[in-house]
């Protein structure tokens, strides 16, 4: 018998929503249960897929907001441009953003940037404006003399300034935690939240508090990153972690604060991958194995993780063996066996 004809997709397909643009499809990200990353069966673990937002990440939310508030208020009119340095997901959200609303885009970027991200952004439309040269070493202070320069130059040039701008906390205020709560109303035992403006962290923290909720915020950050007092190291992950203390971080803090590894951040994607057939970005793998090493405190309780991005973004680094044992000195065998999966047969 043909099973197919006895299907009524009809009546299971629900009626698609046409989204006003794609901005519209900012938000609204799927949660998925996490049945067998952990060795334990007793964690109720749930993430919160970023990477289905347009742009691919959780900064589609705040880039948007920033950019709808500013041309709400008049900081901003259509036609200007917006300039901002970024050589990530802010970019791209960035890109995508101004493309919508008629906006003219340069990102400033440096030699260290992902090619991928970068032609990204330039296939969004954005104009990539390279720093070739870093002063006194720092590319950070280079791109932010850069844009100060852009911004000079003409009268109609807008700095969002994530690191700064509290618009940006405040679009994870009003979009990804609230539709986790609503998802999980007072359900939640712990959250994890990796950092690098701390605006997810914050945005979350602060509407969970608001709500009156018990949630324990963990904020999840890097080795050699300098957020919650770290010592500034080198880092090969991006997205997570930074070089300088952000305004927005200054005097912020959360329940906990869990450093990982560069390493780490790779083994936790392997696992990802492995035991539940989700592509995760380098951040995600770190916020995974935050909870993993949390695992025996966590039973009985409900613990959501926020990933940022997919693992299609690092295709050419952790999810690159050679990459991995060139940049972090570990060989594809112990990455296997520090992920606790079984080394490969060949
Ligand atoms: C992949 C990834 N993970 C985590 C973060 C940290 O988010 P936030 O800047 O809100 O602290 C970012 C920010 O750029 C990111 O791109």
């Amino acid at each position: 018998m043909n099973v197919q004809s006895k299907i009524d997709f009809a009546a299971i397909i629900p009626t698609q929503r046409i989204a006003h643009n794609v901005l519209d499809l900012v938000g609204q990200t799927p949660m998925v249960r996490l049945h067998r990353y952990l060795d334990l069966t007793d964690v109720n673990l749930i993430a919160k897929v970023e990477a289905l937002n347009p742009g691919g990440s959780a900064k589609d939310r705040p880039a948007r907001y920033m950019i709808e508030r500013a041309l709400a208020d008049g900081r901003l009119s259509p036609g200007d441009t917006v300039v901002e340095s970024s050589s990530g997901n802010m970019g791209i959200g960035l890109a995508q953003t101004c493309a919508v609303h008629n906006l003219k885009f340069i990102c400033v970027v440096d030699p260290n940037a992902q090619a991928q991200n970068v032609a990204i952004i330039r296939a969004l439309g954005g104009k990539i404006e390279l720093v070739e040269a870093a002063i006194d070493g720092d590319f950070l202070a280079a791109r932010l003399e850069r844009v100060a320069e852009l911004l000079r130059a003409s009268p109609d040039r807008f700095w969002p300034n994530q690191y700064a701008n509290t618009d940006n906390p405040a679009a994870h205020e009003a979009g990804t935690i609230s539709e986790i709560d609503a998802a999980l109303p007072d359900q939640i035992d712990y959250l994890f939240v990796a950092c690098s403006s701390t605006g997810t962290a914050r945005g979350c923290r602060d509407y969970l508090r608001r709500m009156g909720r018990k949630t324990k915020v963990v904020a999840v950050d890097a080795e050699g990153s300098t957020l919650f007092d770290g010592v500034a190291g080198p880092r090969k992950i991006s997205g997570m972690g930074a070089g300088r203390v952000p305004e927005l971080a200054k005097g912020q803090s959360f329940d906990n604060v869990i450093r990982v590894a560069d390493i780490t951040c790779v083994t936790g994607c392997r696992r990802a991958v492995a035991r539940e057939g989700f592509l995760v970005g380098g951040s995600g793998g770190g916020v995974l194995e935050a909870v993993r090493s949390m695992q025996d405190k966590l039973r009985g309780k409900t613990a959501v993780a926020i990933i940022h991005d997919s693992g299609a973004r690092y295709l050419g680094t952790v999810f690159d063996p050679d990459w991995v044992e060139r940049e972090l000195g570990v060989p594809e065998d112990q990455v296997l066996a520090l992920a606790g999966l079984e080394t490969s047969v060949a």
